[in-house]
């Protein structure tokens, strides 16, 4: 009897053991964002320094498949039943030449205490304006490890007038976990504190006008 039927047979096994990979919202993994920009937010008063040098435009890094759109617009992720560290992420986000970008949209998500994303709800996701000054500060806790990847927080930050910026961030104390992981790259690394109540995390972004 020809081998044939048996290589076919194990072909369809591997590619409906690929399909199955595949996630099921089938975007291209550089989804747009939607939200109107309505000017500067109200003001956070979090003084934050702006640095004398910016980059030419912060590194961007795949959304992955776990991006959910209109996600509520808030800057505390933390739930009544969050039992991670807590952690106060803020920065700013600016132009080339550093000057801030006022009322840019900041989206972000990440897992949660078991490395789980919420995809049919929307925890620990949510986006904001930045104000004046072109601050942006997230309440939230921190996310963990999963399978495969380093501790991390996906981004998506947008102002009127500049290019969509896709990115993630990463912890500086995942030294060994932000080493083994294939995508990490340390340009994009919080500067990081412990605090009394948790952590607190700065990333300034730096974004692309618009072509
Ligand atoms: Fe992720």
């Amino acid at each position: 009897m020809s081998e044939f039927p048996v290589i076919r047979r194990r072909l369809l096994k591997g590619f409906a053991a690929w399909i199955a990979t595949v996630p099921l919202t089938g975007h291209a993994y550089n989804t747009s964002l939607n939200y109107d920009f309505s000017g500067a937010a109200a003001d956070l008063e979090l003084n934050l320094e702006a640095p004398v040098t910016c980059t030419s435009g912060t590194r961007a890094q795949t959304e992955g498949p776990f991006y959910s759109p209109a996600t509520p617009r808030r800057s505390t992720l933390i739930e009544p039943d969050s039992n991670g560290s807590p952690l106060v992420l803020e920065g700013l986000v600016m132009t080339p030449d550093c000057r801030p970008v006022a009322g840019a949209v900041v989206d972000i998500w990440h897992c949660d205490e078991q490395g789980r994303y919420d995809n049919q709800g929307y925890r620990y996701r949510g986006h904001q304006f930045t104000d004046g000054a072109g601050s942006y500060q997230f309440k939230t806790i921190r996310p963990t490890l999963y399978s495969g990847r380093t501790e991390h927080i996906h981004v998506k930050v947008q102002g009127e007038n500049t290019r969509l910026l896709t990115t993630q961030i990463y912890f500086p104390d995942r030294k060994q976990e932000n080493a083994a992981d294939r995508i990490f790259r340390p340009e994009l690394i919080m500067n990081l504190k412990q605090t009394v109540d948790g952590w607190y995390g700065r990333f300034d972004f730096v974004l692309q006008p618009k072509a």
